[in-house]
């Protein structure tokens, strides 16, 4: 049984600049209410009818007083902003190098996969002292993936991935919920997230039914689905060739020049009339309804796996 506690434990690099933050916020609104009050607090005793002070006179302005409570309170909401500014930078900017997990999230459960292939349900393992970057999609309504431990939370948003990091400084078990309403069991959409040391996390990672890597997995997908009748050198159909594509600017029909990243190549799978590589037709089918979010997941890494290697992901 966890002691009672009001903050939950500092699990993650960021969680202590989160909580600073949130200090410091607390303690400036806590010394505004005693500028406001306490004077407030005094007057009303002073100068409460019937009182006998002398009430002839009063001052009718001081410029240094005026600037002073104009400024003063400028320079502190400046100092919150780009404080507040430079923690977001840090917890919204996946570093360079981090693992890499995909998360699909739907009614009502969290399936991950591990770049080594390694998949899991409701639990996420992770090493202690390694960034770990959650790329993320759901299959049906938003949800949001929220580890108070860590202090991340990120929605899960149909039809687009959205990112989490965290970098986890204790060896344990953490709750992991979801935080927005997504239907009946929300509630019951929980998991845990086990931080081990990185001997039991290799040991980890090769128990059980070891799966294939995720870009063996998507390079199997991409010949099972079809992907590969069109999109090789020697096909009879006009399609482009992804080799090297991952990365890459990629000029549109429409003129307008896009990055070859997670999302572009997701919308291709499943609206590919949305955006045409210029110089080619619209004859691509939407597999929309024939793959899953978590398949398209293996697909990219495959591309980015045979990508433009000189460049880091996004
Ligand atoms: Cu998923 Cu709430």
């Amino acid at each position: 049984m966890d002691k009672f506690r009001l903050f939950p434990i500092e699990g993650s690099s960021s969680a202590h600049q989160i909580d600073w933050l949130y200090f410091g916020l607390t303690g400036m609104l806590i010394f505004f209410c005693f500028v406001v009050f306490v004077p407030v607090i005094f007057f009303c005793i002073r100068y409460r009818r019937g009182a006998k002070v002398n009430r002839a006179n009063p001052p009718e302005g001081n410029n240094l007083l005026e600037t002073g409570w104009t400024l003063f309170p400028l320079l502190i909401g400046l100092g919150f902003f780009i404080w507040g500014a430079a923690v977001y930078y840090h917890i919204e900017r996946p570093p360079r190098n981090a693992l890499q997990v995909q998360v699909v999230a739907k009614q009502w459960m969290w399936k991950l996969q591990h770049a080594e292939g390694k998949k899991e349900i409701d639990e996420l393992h992770v090493p202690l002292g390694r960034d770990v970057e959650l790329t993320m999609a759901s299959q049906d309504v938003i949800h949001s993936f929220f580890v108070p431990a860590f202090r991340v939370k990120q929605d899960v948003v149909p039809g687009k991935y959205t990112t989490e990091w965290f970098h986890p400084t204790r060896v344990g078990e953490y709750h992991l919920f979801c935080a927005e309403y997504c239907g009946t069991n929300h509630s019951k959409m929980i998991g845990r997230i086990v931080v081990m040391r990185p001997a039991d996390y290799a040991r980890w990672l090769t128990t059980g039914t070891t799966d294939r890597s995720i870009v063996l997995e998507g390079q199997r997908l991409f010949h099972e689905k079809g992907c590969s009748g069109c999109h090789v050198g020697s096909s009879v159909v006009h399609a482009p060739p992804l080799e090297g594509l991952y990365g890459k600017q990629v000029p549109l029909a429409s003129g307008d020049i896009v990055t070859a990243d997670d999302e572009y190549i997701r919308d291709s799978i499943f609206l590919p009339g949305k955006q045409i590589a210029a110089g080619y037709d619209n004859l691509m089918p939407s597999f929309s309804g024939h793959i899953s979010e978590g398949e398209i997941m293996q697909i990219i890494a495959y591309l980015k796996s045979i990508g433009n290697q000189s460049e880091e992901g996004k």
